[in-house]
């Protein structure tokens, strides 16, 4: 059997096979972080899929950690029974295992969702101020509130109670979001991070308020489940975050228990030049992987089975996250184990799909 279809084991959680979908915002809750009919529709497609594991989109800590005032959110145990609804249908007969990503989008909050053309929006029109690793804006966007000491530790105890709450609604994974120029990104990045105290400065001290938080949230999820996080490898800028500091900073992360690292890139500069072309990133994971030893996710580009399957077999990452492939083929799994060498994983219900059986009788 083909390797994207054999089982991956992080810590006591065994995916079935080396596909994920990869986390994907909706903008589809309701102005109150709630679940909504739309994600039980979504995720429910994900969950019969054969996918081994799906991540939940970008799910805010804290209601200013939104990235739109549509996104899903975390920070209310008002919130665990929508997500748990989701949760149920990953433990139906064939679903897959399912993950949450943990996410505050920074200095990037409070946008209007990207299908209606506005951007940034103003407290007239439901907008809030919003917060950053420093008061050093994103182009073209308000400045951001650079929190105090006080303020990291109620954000960090923010991070902690959502993952409680993850546990309660019953997931098996959590993806700390430190990507695309999002808060825990506005640390890493000296594009954002001015600060002059012990969270600025060099790469050690622009890495202490991410790796802090990790280090609280891995000590409050149990020990059996894994934890992984997102990174952007690079922000395809000169003088931005780069691949070498990626590789340090996956070392560090895999010293604290981190389960694996997902290599996506770019976000923090509307300056970036990024060389987009089928398996874009993998360079990124494979680098990671060889120099840190922690497992990887390759992500960007890769919905031809084939090339998905070989990325694995040459060493470069141990799964394979798929986005738009996802939403354009939700059973993109099923398709892949038939022109591959795999078998897929059906609901019950839906059995007699496959061309093999297509000819029984009714
Ligand atoms: C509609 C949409 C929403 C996304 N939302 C998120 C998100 O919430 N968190 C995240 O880390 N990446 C997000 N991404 C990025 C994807 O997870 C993925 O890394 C990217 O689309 C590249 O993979 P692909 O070429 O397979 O689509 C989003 C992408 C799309 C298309």
């Amino acid at each position: 059997m083909d390797l994207l279809f054999q089982p991956f084991t992080l810590r006591d959680l065994t995916l079935p096979n080396r596909i994920v979908v990869s986390p994907m915002a909706q903008y589809s809750a309701g102005n109150d972080g709630h679940v909504t009919d739309w994600h039980l529709m979504h995720y429910g497609t994900f969950a019969a899929s054969g996918a081994g594991l799906t991540v939940l989109e970008a799910t805010a800590v804290l209601p200013e950690g939104r990235v739109s005032p549509n996104c899903l959110g975390v920070w209310d145990d008002a919130h665990i029974a929508g997500l748990k609804r989701v949760v149920d249908f990953f433990r139906r007969p064939a679903g897959g295992m399912v993950g949450i990503q943990l996410a505050h989008a920074g200095r990037k909050a409070s946008v209007a969702p990207p299908w209606t053309g506005v951007d940034a929006l103003t407290s007239k029109d439901g907008g809030w101020a919003i917060w950053g690793a420093s008061d050093c804006p994103y182009p073209g966007r308000e400045a951001p509130i650079a929190p105090s000491p006080a303020d990291l530790e109620r954000i960090a105890d923010a991070y902690v109670a959502a993952v409680g709450r993850a546990d309660q609604a019953g997931f098996d994974l959590i993806e700390l979001h430190c990507a695309h120029g999002y808060f825990l990104n506005n640390f890493l990045s000296p594009l954002s991070n001015t600060r002059q105290d012990e969270w600025g400065g060099d790469r050690e001290g622009r890495m202490r308020y991410p790796l802090e938080i990790f280090r609280r949230l891995r000590a409050a999820w149990p020990a059996g489940k894994p934890m992984g996080v997102r990174i952007s490898a690079t922000e395809w800028v000169e003088n931005g975050w780069d691949l070498e500091d990626s590789v340090v900073f996956s070392q560090r992360l895999k010293d604290l228990g981190c389960d694996y690292v997902a290599l996506s890139s770019g976000g923090t500069s509307p300056d970036q030049k990024i060389a987009v072309g089928p398996g874009y990133q993998v360079p990124f994971s494979e680098e990671v992987r060889r120099r840190s030893g922690i497992p990887t996710v390759a992500v960007g580009m890769l919905s031809d089975p084939q090339l998905a399957n070989d990325v694995l077999e040459a060493g470069q990452a141990d799964l394979i996250a798929i986005g738009r492939g996802m939403l354009f083929n939700p059973r993109w799994a099923w398709h892949a184990a038939a022109e591959l060498q795999g078998t897929m994983r059906v609901p019950p219900p839906y059995l007699r799909c496959h061309p093999s059986m297509r000819n029984l009788p009714r």
